[in-house]
């Protein structure tokens, strides 16, 4: 790797900051259940709070849930919400969904529900006059972030969308001007595959990076 002068990053440090991006996986399964540390999971949080956001607004927030009774509910949720999703395909298409492992939401000790303030007072609306949606796309900044510092504790990261919002909003007691972003399922793991779940159970594909960057202007493929 060649020097990136002055960046203040050696090349091992740079070296590990891609292998981290390149080595997060999305995780479901092969949760192994110990407790994580509020000292690990605070670094976590911390890492997410730095992200950047519209105006320096950090219009996120980040509720922690470790109650059993609580994440039972989010199953339940989870479970309506997928029988419905799952009417939406056919014959072979509906096999390989059935057989996806889609959440973790019990087997991983710690739930994070990420909800967002869509017109926060913070940053005194700098950005958020062209483009409002921007506070929702800095708290997925923050979401990256966790997901990338919890890589390296070794804490695996599922996100778990497939759950009516209005439900998170009624167990979390989550007011309606807050948007609920993300639902996380976070713990520690066997391991991290090499490549995404999905890719492997022949769901999807993974795009090379000459499909998705264009030149100098917009290319339809
Ligand atoms: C916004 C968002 C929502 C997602 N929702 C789900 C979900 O509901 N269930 C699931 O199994 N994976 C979900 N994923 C994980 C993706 O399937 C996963 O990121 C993708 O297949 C690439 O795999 P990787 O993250 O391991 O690289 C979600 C990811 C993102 C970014």
């Amino acid at each position: 790797m060649r020097p990136a002068t002055g960046s203040g990053f050696s090349a091992a440090e740079r070296a590990a900051v891609y292998r981290a991006i390149g080595s997060r996986r999305d995780v479901r399964a092969d949760f192994i259940g110990d407790t994580v540390p509020d000292d690990v999971l605070e670094r976590v949080l911390a890492a997410a709070n730095l992200a950047p956001s519209v105006g320096l607004s950090q219009p996120w927030r980040f509720i922690v849930v470790r109650d059993l009774a609580s994440r039972r509910r989010v199953r339940a949720a989870f479970e309506a919400a997928n029988a419905s999703a799952a009417a939406a395909y056919t014959g072979e298409e509906l096999e390989r969904y059935a057989r996806l492992t889609l959440q973790g939401i019990l087997e991983a000790p710690v739930n994070i529900c990420v909800v967002c303030d869509d017109d926060p007072q913070r940053g005194h609306g700098l950005g958020r006059q062209t483009m409002p949606e921007t506070a929702r796309y800095s708290t997925v900044c923050a979401i990256q972030n966790l997901w990338l510092a919890a890589r390296v504790e070794g804490l695996g990261v599922g996100w778990v969308s497939i759950i009516d919002p209005r439900e998170l909003r009624a167990i979390f007691a989550i007011p309606e001007r807050l948007t609920i972003v993300a639902y996380l399922c976070v713990g520690y793991v066997r391991g991290f595959a090499d490549e995404p779940d999905l890719l492997r159970a022949g769901w999807e594909t993974v795009l090379p990076l000459s499909e998705v960057v264009d030149h100098e202007r917009y290319t339809e493929r």
